[in-house]
């Protein structure tokens, strides 16, 4: 096996608002291969994003890593200084956000901006950062991609900014991506084309990647592995194919059941019932009893992790059945 390209380890990253203390990120932990692509699931406030600005350094105060690690490539990136970071982002890691504008600069062409991409980490000529501009506009879909480097993000299509963005954060052959819900405000045609490009490259260039979503059925057609996450924790883990057949965990049948294609025709869709608890509050046994259609009294402690030997992982004390 070969050595983890990021382990991340007990990481915690807690907001301190006047409210109180919003544990959006609480003790999560998992490893990544190099190339491997993990989804990471879970409802809307579930802590998803909140864990991928913690990978590449980008948490907002009152947002802060309170504890944990974050080994990339041999180091950990928490209490890195902020002038390693910027090193390391957007070289060795890179972040594709929902929203391409946060990505993309309006004032300057795209051409500009990759080659300013490109040439904050290394001398490159113009010459030739407008060709590996072009080159890698070309492999996102993007076509006449030369004569595009004169256009300003505004003369694209959402489709195309959003392909532009990935253009950007590919463009330095980073070892990792982020990509946070890259595809949600796109139609779906375009999503799964942008999808298939994206695992084609990852498999291509040997990067990871991490594809944050509330989607299943996406994460199912894009990820080796599955993160299910619920009030800042990882309920479930493992192999995508076994997750989403054969969930152990009630709150991944529950996202599993409120997808549209598990619905019986004409039936309603289903949604997990109640709402996702206060992260300020959260109780000390499992944060998913008060909604789980199987919690009695043994889940006011906190559930064991369990592990099985397909290397799923779950945390319940009445996980639903094993696939035969
Ligand atoms: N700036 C902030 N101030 C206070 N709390 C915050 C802040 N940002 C995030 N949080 C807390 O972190 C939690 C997780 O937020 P996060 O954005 O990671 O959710 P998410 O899983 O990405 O949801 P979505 O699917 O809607 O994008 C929120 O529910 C909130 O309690
Ligand atoms: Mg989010």
């Amino acid at each position: 096996m070969t050595a983890p390209l990021l382990e991340v380890t007990d990481l915690r990253t807690h907001f301190l608002t006047r409210a109180g203390v919003a544990k959006a990120v609480d003790g999560v932990s998992f490893s990544l291969a190099p190339g491997e692509i993990l989804g990471l699931v879970g409802e809307s406030g579930s802590g998803k994003s909140v864990t991928g600005f913690s990978l590449i350094g980008l948490v907002d105060p009152p947002g802060r890593i309170v504890g944990g690690s974050i080994c990339f490539a041999g180091r950990d990136l928490v209490g890195l200084p902020p002038e390693e970071m910027r090193a390391l982002r957007g070289r060795r890691i890179a972040m594709v956000f929902q929203d391409p504008q946060a990505t993309l600069n309006p004032v300057l062409t795209i051409g500009q901006q990759m080659a300013l991409a490109l040439q904050a980490h290394a001398w490159v000529s113009d010459r030739a950062a407008a060709e590996r501009a072009a080159a890698m506009l070309t492999r996102v879909g993007i076509p006449e991609a030369a004569s595009r480097l004169s256009n300003y993000p505004h003369e694209f299509s959402g489709g195309m900014r959003q392909r532009v963005a990935i253009a950007m954060a590919l463009l330095n052959g980073p070892e990792l991506i982020v990509a946070d819900e890259p595809t949600t405000a796109l139609d779906v045609s375009i999503q799964a084309q942008i999808l298939a490009e994206m695992k084609a490259l990852a498999r291509e260039s040997g990067t990871a990647l991490i594809w944050i979503s509330h989607d299943l059925a996406t994460v199912s057609s894009l990820a080796d592995r599955v993160l299910v996450m619920y009030a800042g924790r990882i309920v479930e883990s493992g192999p995508v194919g076994e997750v989403l057949r054969a969930p152990r965990h009630p709150y991944t049948r529950g996202l599993l059941d409120s997808l549209p294609a598990m619905a019986e025709p004409g039936q309603r869709l289903r949604q997990i019932p109640g709402t996702a608890p206060s992260l300020l509050a959260l109780p000390p046994g499992c944060p998913f009893a008060p909604r789980c259609p199987r919690a009695d009294a043994a889940c006011a402690a906190p559930p064991p992790p369990r592990v099985e030997s397909d290397g799923r992982l779950f945390l319940c004390h009445h996980p639903l059945e094993a696939a035969a």
